[in-house]
């Protein structure tokens, strides 16, 4: 029988039940995936990320107050009607197009928000025995290629356990989960250690993780023991460096820029780089954001600075 790490990854965990305070007040009443980044919900980049990756189901983490995830991956009869009576096809197309095949989207609810790893144990039973991907909807990155695709294509290659990582500021490594590492050059380091938010005089590398992540299901059995990490939180770093020693476990850098839109910073970055990497809005952004410099440089001069 094939072993779990060379069976090909068809599922993905999106964890979307975290309270998102760092994004108050749009995230009182409102879920901080559903956040949009010109047009589309963060969530909905994450699920067309993963389908681009060949991932055929789609469990969702989710909690209280985040109906309108669900109901963003369902039809809207009432909308579809309106726009079918006013002939107006392309957008029934634009509402539906994204949609995951019926019963190919599971929803299970995380009753607390105790961290990132208690989210992914929650989605245990639905995972199975096979290895999974992770996707964070708040970490959207813009390349060629779909991050979880490279993530994918390389861990075809190098099996077990695969993070995707990029290079920060030292004075950021407590934001994240930086590796430890023999080779941090390469495209793809193997990971001989895992830190959750140390410290800059204490980060073994600047080489840090961001939401893109293909496990094995032996991570479940770290995860069962509940144990809490950095922030109090149960932390899925923690769990994963388990298993560091008897599985390959490797970083992947990554093609393309990562956006944290869980921060206002990010997410306004996203937009406009997202916005200048569509044929369809890159002259009307280019425009604005034009004016935005213009009308700082403007201010500058007003107020004498140089
Ligand atoms: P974050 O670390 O950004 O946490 O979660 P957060 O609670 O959403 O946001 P802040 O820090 O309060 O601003 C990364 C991803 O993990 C999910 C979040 O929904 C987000 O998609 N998450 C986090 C959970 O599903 N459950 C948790 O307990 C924590």
């Amino acid at each position: 029988m094939a072993s779990s790490a060379s069976k090909p990854v068809r599922t993905a965990v999106f964890p979307v039940a975290g309270l998102g305070t760092r994004f108050l007040p749009a995230t009182k009443a409102m879920a901080k995936e559903m956040l949009t980044v010109v047009d589309k919900p963060l969530i909905q980049y994450a699920v067309e990320e993963a389908a681009a990756a060949g991932i055929e189901r789609f469990i969702f983490v989710t909690g209280r107050g985040k109906q309108a995830i669900e109901d963003h991956f369902d039809l809207a009869y009432e909308l579809q009607a309106t726009l079918k009576a006013r002939g107006k096809e392309a957008a029934i197309a634009e509402a539906t197009d994204f949609l995951p095949p019926p019963g190919a989207i599971a929803y299970v609810r995380q009753r607390e928000a105790l961290g990132l790893g208690h989210a992914v144990w929650c989605a245990r039973r639905l995972v199975g025995d096979e290895p999974f991907a992770v996707l964070s909807p708040d970490d959207l990155v813009l390349s060629a290629t779909p991050c979880l695709k490279q993530l994918a294509d390389a861990q075809a290659g190098l099996g077990g356990n695969l993070v995707a990582v990029m290079d920060v500021p030292r004075d950021q490594t407590n934001r994240y989960g930086v590796l430890d590492t023999p080779d941090p050059e390469s495209r793809t380091p193997r990971v001989e250690g895992l830190v959750e938010k140390p410290a800059p005089e204490a980060a073994p590398s600047t080489l840090s993780i961001i939401g893109r992540y293909i496990l094995t299901p032996e991570v479940f059995a770290e995860l069962d023991r509940h144990e809490r990490g950095a922030g109090g939180e149960i932390q899925l770093t923690d769990a994963m460096a388990k298993l560091i020693g008897r599985q390959p476990f490797h970083g992947l850098r990554f093609e393309g820029e990562r956006f944290d839109c869980g921060t206002k910073d990010g997410w306004l970055a996203a937009n406009i780089a997202f916005s200048l990497a569509r044929s369809d809005r890159r002259e009307a952004a280019a425009e604005i954001v034009r004016r935005a410099a213009a009308g700082l440089s403007g201010d500058a001069e007003g107020r004498g600075d140089s």
